[in-house]
């Protein structure tokens, strides 16, 4: 059983995070042989399994366990009218200031003070800078049209779903378009690892609905979410809503879902009323009819939208910040078992033996198929263990002398350490139950 479980030492943790995901291969700065590109990181092979899964959980989570909810995949790239239209290119601005003698920007809503906090120089008056990342397109100079990378990912869904509605056979108000894809946003202070990016992925579901409704459905969605994340994180206790009295532009009502023991910024999804604000302007600056029909009540209307926007990457840090955990003897990531980027290893006791080596290549091929599998022959067999428990794999399955008689290998406990003895024929079924598959 585990014992001497070290509580979260806050500042610290995070460096530990940031240093155990680029040495065990989850997490790499960006463009780092050339000095990197602060606000961007790549997912390296362990990341990117961790990703897929977390973001196939959610996928399946909103789309088949909630009837009414559809996917989208939308571009990235739109018209720049698009920005004009959702309020952006006006509204999604940092009044900053800069210091004249070191030329460092600060939100001015973070300065208290007069003086530079980096070198006491004086700053300027703030001044307003937008953060929606600008692109080029066409190839003559001269002759290249504006537009912006998405600033959120959710702006695609409005444009979209009146097409949504009549490609989709049966689909009525109240209902939902989710979708998980890149945002982009020039931000002032990118840091504190892929808490603050430049480049960073959201998960949304925009729900349409009637207004009368409003109030059942934004509180229907806090709620839902909020178990939702509580049923992936390992100390769901850490977790909490904090309102905003401060909205953005288009929100009425703002609640955050924030991880409350994070040693950086605390939000984590951020569930919005945002009305009519964005169909409502959008058919303004296109000229298109958004409203809705509702035959049964004969009711002509504009949906209004409860809006649910995570970020994937603040999960993830989240995730790891949460499920690491140092023991007496080993480093060990509690990752809920469908999130651990492998479900389970298979070592041959010895890699020397090649009658250990091809039975556990045997077993290793046939899991395969359904897990994640990670293959390790390396070192002693508590080395094995050790580095499977810091990159949290749930379970290891040993091959030795005693399974070419008995056809059983051992199966480990990444979080209680205990072994048993499991037939190598009820091996898949033993990992399906364990895993809750
Ligand atoms: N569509 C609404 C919207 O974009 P937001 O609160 O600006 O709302 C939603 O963003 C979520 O996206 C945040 O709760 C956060 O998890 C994530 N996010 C926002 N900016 C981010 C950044 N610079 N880096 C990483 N994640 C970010």
């Amino acid at each position: 059983m585990q014992t001497n479980d070290k509580p979260a030492s806050s500042a610290d943790k995070m460096e530990k995070i940031v240093s155990l995901c680029k040495r065990r291969g989850f997490v790499f700065p960006g463009s780092e042989i050339y000095g990197g590109l602060q606000g961007f990181y790549d997912f390296g092979p362990l990341g990117v399994e961790m990703k897929n899964n977390l973001k196939q959980l959610w996928w399946q989570w909103m789309t088949r366990e909630h009837e009414n909810i559809v996917g989208l995949d939308g571009a990235i790239i739109t018209n720049p009218k698009v920005w004009e239209a959702s309020g952006h290119v006006k509204s999604f601005v940092d009044p900053l200031v800069e210091c004249k003698k070191c030329h460092h920007r600060f939100k001015a809503d973070d300065i208290l003070v007069e003086k530079c906090p980096d070198c006491y120089g004086e700053l300027t008056e703030p001044r307003i800078y937008n953060i929606l990342v600008p692109t080029e397109l066409g190839v003559i100079e001269g002759d290249k049209t504006r537009s912006y990378l998405r600033g959120e990912a959710c702006q695609t869904i409005y444009l979209d779903y009146k097409n949504v509605l009549s490609s989709t056979r049966g689909l009525k108000i109240p209902f939902g378009i989710c979708q998980i894809g890149k945002a982009f946003r020039n931000e002032v202070t990118p840091g504190n690892f892929l808490f603050r990016q430049r480049e960073f992925e959201q998960w949304d579901l925009q729900w349409f609905c009637h207004e009368s409704e409003m109030d059942k459905w934004f509180e229907f969605w806090k709620n839902e979410r909020m178990n939702w994340y509580k049923s992936i994180f390992t100390h769901p206790e850490n977790l909490g809503f904090y309102e905003h009295e401060k909205l953005a532009h288009y929100a009425k009502k703002a609640f955050d879902i924030e991880y409350t023991a994070s040693p950086v910024g605390k939000e984590m999804e951020g569930i919005h009323w945002r009305g009519d604000w964005d169909l409502s302007n959008h058919a303004k600056f296109s000229g298109e009819d958004l409203s809705y029909f509702d035959a049964e009540k004969n009711e002509k209307f504009i949906p209004q939208i409860v809006e649910t926007s995570g970020g994937v990457d603040r999960t993830f840090l989240f995730l790891m910040l949460d499920a690491y955990t140092e023991e007496e003897d080993r480093i060990v990531l509690k990752l809920n078992y469908k999130i651990a980027p492998y479900q389970v290893a298979v070592f041959p006791l010895l890699a020397n033996k090649p009658e250990l080596v091809a039975k556990a290549r045997e077993i290793y091929n046939n899991l395969k198929k359904e897990f994640n599998v990670a293959w390790d022959e390396r070192g002693n067999i508590g080395k094995r263990y050790y580095s499977q428990d810091e990159i949290g794999t749930p379970f290891c399955v040993t091959v030795d002398f005693e399974t070419l008689e008995d056809k059983m290998v051992t199966v480990r406990n990444r979080d209680t350490m205990q072994q048993e003895r499991v037939e190598i024929n009820e091996l898949k079924k033993y990992l399906f139950n364990s895993l809750k598959f």
